[in-house]
C-alpha cells in the first residue's frame, strides 16, 4: 500500500464525504491511455471498476473541432462524454473528470471546455548524474544514480502521472549546470538511458528536455573550440541533434545556461548571446525542437567597492538590444524577478519588453530562498502577484501568457524523499504550478482549496485552515525573512537562516550597504537607473517612494531608517514589528494545526507538526539577529520595549 504522502493529490476520497462516487460507470469509447487511466484513477480513488451493468455511461471520444491538448466534459442524466481533441486532450479530461468527481460535483450538470493557455507548461530538474540535487529539499534524485540515469520504474511512472494530471508536458531532468558525467547525456553512451526515461513519460504525454553544456563540441566532440561561429562547431551541433532525434524522436528540444556563474557561453568568446542560440536552434529545427535559452546571466564576480554595477540591470542590458534576433525555435528563459527567486523583488524588466521573441517564465517551486521546504510558504500566493503586476498602463504580466510568454517554467520541489517534496504541504506548491500554467487566471485561492480538497478531503473543518494557512504563508515567511524587497540577507551558499551582511562583501552582486541612519540601494533614475528599464508607466511608479508599493520599497529605494510608511509607523518600527509579528504567527500556524490531530491521517499531521517546529526556530532566529542587527545599527530602540537581544 502505499503511503498518503506518496499518493498525493491522487488520494482515494475519504469515506462518508460528499464525493463519494454516487454511481457505477460504465466505460464506453476509445481504448488507450485515457481509459486506462480513468479506470486507474476510479480504482485508486473511489475503489470502483467500471462495469457492463454500470448504471452511468462515461463515454471517451476524440473531437477534431478542439484544439489537441483540448478537452470538453459533457454531462446529462443519461451519462457523461470526455472528448478531447486529441489522445492527449482526452488524457487531461480524464484527469479533470477524475478531480471533479474528488472535489464531489455532480456529473449530471457537468458543463466544462479547458483549453491550456500556454502549449509549453514545463518542469526543470537540477538534478545531477551523482544523485544530488541542486537547491533540492526531498531528498536525492529519482532519475539518477552513482554517475548515469538510474530509477525506480514504478515511481517514475507515478510521478509522470502526478505531473500529466496538473497538465505539465515538458521536463528536464539534468541540472542547468551541467557538468562532465551529465554532459554525456547525449552521447551515444547516455542517450539509451535517457531514451528509456523519455519512454516511461511518454504515454503521458510528457516530453523530454535535455540541458546541454556550451562546450559540448570541444567536451565530447573533441574540437579545439565550441565558438559558435566556427563551421565545425555548427556541425557538431547539427550532428549532436541527429543523433539526440535518433533516439527521442520527440524530444522536445535542449535546455541551456550560458555566460552564467562561471558556465561559459558566447559573451566569453566575445559574441552575443544570439550567436550561441541560433546555431544550435538550426540544428534543432529540422526535428522540430525547441532551444531554451536562460537570461539568467550577470557579473558574478563583482567588486563590492564597485557602486557602477547592478546586478538587476543585468539581464535587460544583455538581451533586450537583442530582441527579433534570435530564431523562431528559441525561448528565452527568464527569471521572474531581476535578481534570483528572493521572497520578494519586482517582475524582470525584460518581460514585455522583447515582443519579437518568445520567452518562458521562470518559477522556483523548490524553496532555495523561501524556507527550504521546512518553511511553509505557498508559491503560489507570490505567483498569482506576479502575474497581477502591470507591464504597461493597460498590461498585466498576466496577459504576456500565450503571448511573448510561450512557455510557463519552473524549477522543480521534487527528490526521492517518499511524499515526493519533503513538506507535505509543499506538494501544494507543485500542484498549483501545473495547473497556473495551464491556467494563469487561476486565483492562489482555488488552487489552494482544490489541492487541499483533493489531498484531505473536502470537509471545510479541514480545508478551510489548511488552505487558510497557506494562502497565509508567504506573508508569514516574509515578515521575518528580510524587509521590504531588501532580499540576501541569508547565510550564504546554502541560503538558509539569516546572515544581515552574510552577501554584503561578496562578490555576487548583492548588496544593501546599510549605514548607521539608512539602507538600500537606489535604483532610481537618480541611482543605478535600474527603473528605466520597464516601460515608462511602471518605472514611474516605482520611482516614486509614494507609489512605489511599499513591500518593494528598499528593493528600489536607499531610505532612512525614520522613513515614515502610510501606516504611521517608521521603516524601522515596521521592521521590528513585522519581525515580531512572524514569529507569532508561526506559533499561531501550530495551533492551528494541532487542531486537526484526529482529523486527518496521523501521518501526515505529525510530519507536518514537525516542520511547523522547525520553522517557528528558524522564524526565531530570523527574529532575532534581523532585530538586533537593526538595533546596533541604528541605536533607536523598539517603541514597544519588546526584548532584542543586543
Ligand atoms: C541560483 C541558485 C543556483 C542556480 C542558479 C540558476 O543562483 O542558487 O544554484 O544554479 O540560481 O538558476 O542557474
Amino acid at each position: 500500500m502505499k503511503s498518503f504522502g506518496y499518493r498525493a493529490w491522487l488520494q482515494p476520497v475519504a469515506e462518508g464525504t460528499k464525493a463519494q462516487l454516487g454511481f457505477l460507470p460504465k466505460l464506453a469509447g476509445l481504448k488507450g491511455i485515457a481509459s486506462e487511466e480513468f479506470v486507474h484513477g476510479l480504482d485508486t480513488r473511489f475503489g470502483k471498476k467500471p462495469s457492463e451493468d454500470g448504471d452511468y455511461t462515461i463515454t471517451l471520444e476524440l473531437a477534431e473541432k478542439l484544439p489537441p491538448e483540448g478537452y470538453t466534459l459533457r454531462g446529462d442524466l443519461s451519462g457523461l462524454t470526455v472528448s478531447g481533441g486529441s489522445e492527449k486532450g482526452l488524457l487531461y479530461g480524464v484527469y479533470g473528470l477524475l478531480s471533479r468527481l474528488s472535489l464531489g460535483e455532480p456529473v449530471e450538470t457537468m458543463n466544462v471546455k479547458e483549453v491550456p493557455a500556454v502549449a509549453r507548461r514545463v518542469l526543470n530538474h537540477w538534478d545531477n548524474a551523482d544523485g544530488s540535487i541542486e537547491r533540492g529539499y526531498a531528498g536525492r534524485s529519482f532519475f539518477f544514480k552513482n554517475g548515469r540515469i538510474g530509477y525506480d520504474l514504478e515511481r517514475l511512472k507515478d510521478y509522470a502521472r502526478l505531473l500529466a494530471s496538473v497538465g505539465i508536458n515538458e521536463i528536464s531532468v539534468n541540472n542547468v549546470n551541467v557538468y562532465p558525467d551529465s554532459a554525456q547525456l547525449i552521447t551515444e553512451e547516455g542517450l539509451p538511458d535517457l531514451a528509456k526515461v523519455a519512454e516511461v513519460f511518454r504515454p503521458f504525454g510528457i516530453r523530454i528536455i535535455v540541458a546541454v553544456h556550451f562546450d559540448s563540441p570541444a567536451i565530447l566532440g573533441g574540437l579545439e573550440t565550441s565558438d559558435p561561429t566556427v563551421p565545425a562547431v555548427a556541425k557538431y551541433w547539427e550532428d549532436a541533434a541527429k543523433r539526440v532525434y535518433k533516439h527521442i524522436p520527440d524530444l522536445a528540444g535542449f535546455l541551456m545556461k550560458a555566460d552564467s556563474e562561471f558556465r561559459s557561453g558566447p559573451a566569453a568568446l566575445g559574441l552575443t548571446q544570439d550567436a550561441g542560440a541560433n546555431v544550435i536552434a538550426k540544428a534543432l529545427e529540422p526535428f522540430g525542437g525547441t532551444i531554451y535559452w536562460r537570461c539568467f546571466i550577470y557579473n558574478c564576480k563583482q567588486d563590492w567597492r564597485d557602486k557602477t554595477i547592478d546586478r538587476p540591470k543585468a539581464a535587460y542590458n544583455e538581451f533586450f538590444p537583442l530582441d527579433g534576433k534570435f530564431a523562431p525555435n528559441v525561448i528565452l528563459q527568464v527569471k521572474h524577478g531581476p535578481s534570483d527567486f528572493q521572497v520578494r523583488e519586482p517582475n524582470s524588466p525584460l518581460l514585455g519588453a522583447m515582443t519579437q521573441t518568445p520567452q518562458g517564465l521562470e518559477f522556483q517551486i523548490s524553496q532555495e530562498y523561501t524556507g527550504q521546504q521546512i518553511d511553509l510558504y505557498a508559491t503560489a500566493v507570490q505567483w498569482e502577484e506576479i502575474l497581477d503586476t502591470p507591464v504597461t498602463e493597460s498590461c498585466m504580466t498576466r496577459d504576456l501568457v500565450g503571448r511573448e510568454v510561450t512557455a510557463m517554467v519552473a524549477v522543480s520541489n521534487t527528490g526521492n524523499d517518499d511524499n515526493w517534496t519533503g513538506h507535505l504541504l509543499a506538494q501544494a506548491n507543485l500542484y498549483a504550478f501545473g495547473r497556473l500554467a495551464w491556467n494563469p487566471a487561476l486565483s492562489a485561492e482555488q488552487l489552494m482549496r482544490d489541492w487541499v480538497a483533493l489531498t484531505f478531503g473536502t470537509d471545510p473543518a479541514i480545508v478551510e485552515p489548511i488552505a487558510n494557512m497557506l494562502l497565509e504563508s508567504r506573508w508569514v515567511y516574509e515578515k521575518y525573512n528580510s524587509p521590504l524587497g531588501l532580499g540576501w540577507m541569508v547565510n550564504i551558499s546554502h541560503h538558509y537562516g539569516p546572515s544581515p551582511e552574510g552577501y554584503e562583501y561578496m562578490k555576487w552582486g548583492t548588496y544593501h550597504r546599510a549605514t548607521h541612519t539608512a539602507i538600500g540601494v537606489d535604483r532610481t533614475t537618480h541611482g543605478t537607473e535600474y527603473t528605466a528599464q520597464y516601460h515608462h508607466y511602471v518605472r514611474d511608479l516605482y520611482e516614486n517612494k509614494k507609489t512605489c508599493p511599499e513591500k518593494l520599497l528598499l528593493f528600489f529605494h536607499r531610505l532612512p531608517y525614520n522613513y515614515k510608511l502610510k501606516s504611521g509607523q517608521t521603516l524601522l518600527q515596521y521592521i521590528y514589528d513585522t519581525h515580531f509579528e512572524g514569529v507569532e504567527d508561526v506559533k499561531r500556524f501550530i495551533a492551528t494545526w494541532e487542531t486537526l490531530n484526529g482529523k486527518i491521517p496521523q501521518e501526515a499531521y505529525e510530519a507536518v507538526r514537525d516542520r511547523l517546529t522547525r520553522q517557528l526556530e528558524n522564524a526565531r532566529e530570523w527574529r532575532d539577529v534581523i532585530n538586533n542587527y537593526f538595533y546596533r545599527l541604528s541605536g533607536i530602540a523598539d517603541e514597544k520595549g519588546r526584548k532584542i537581544y543586543a
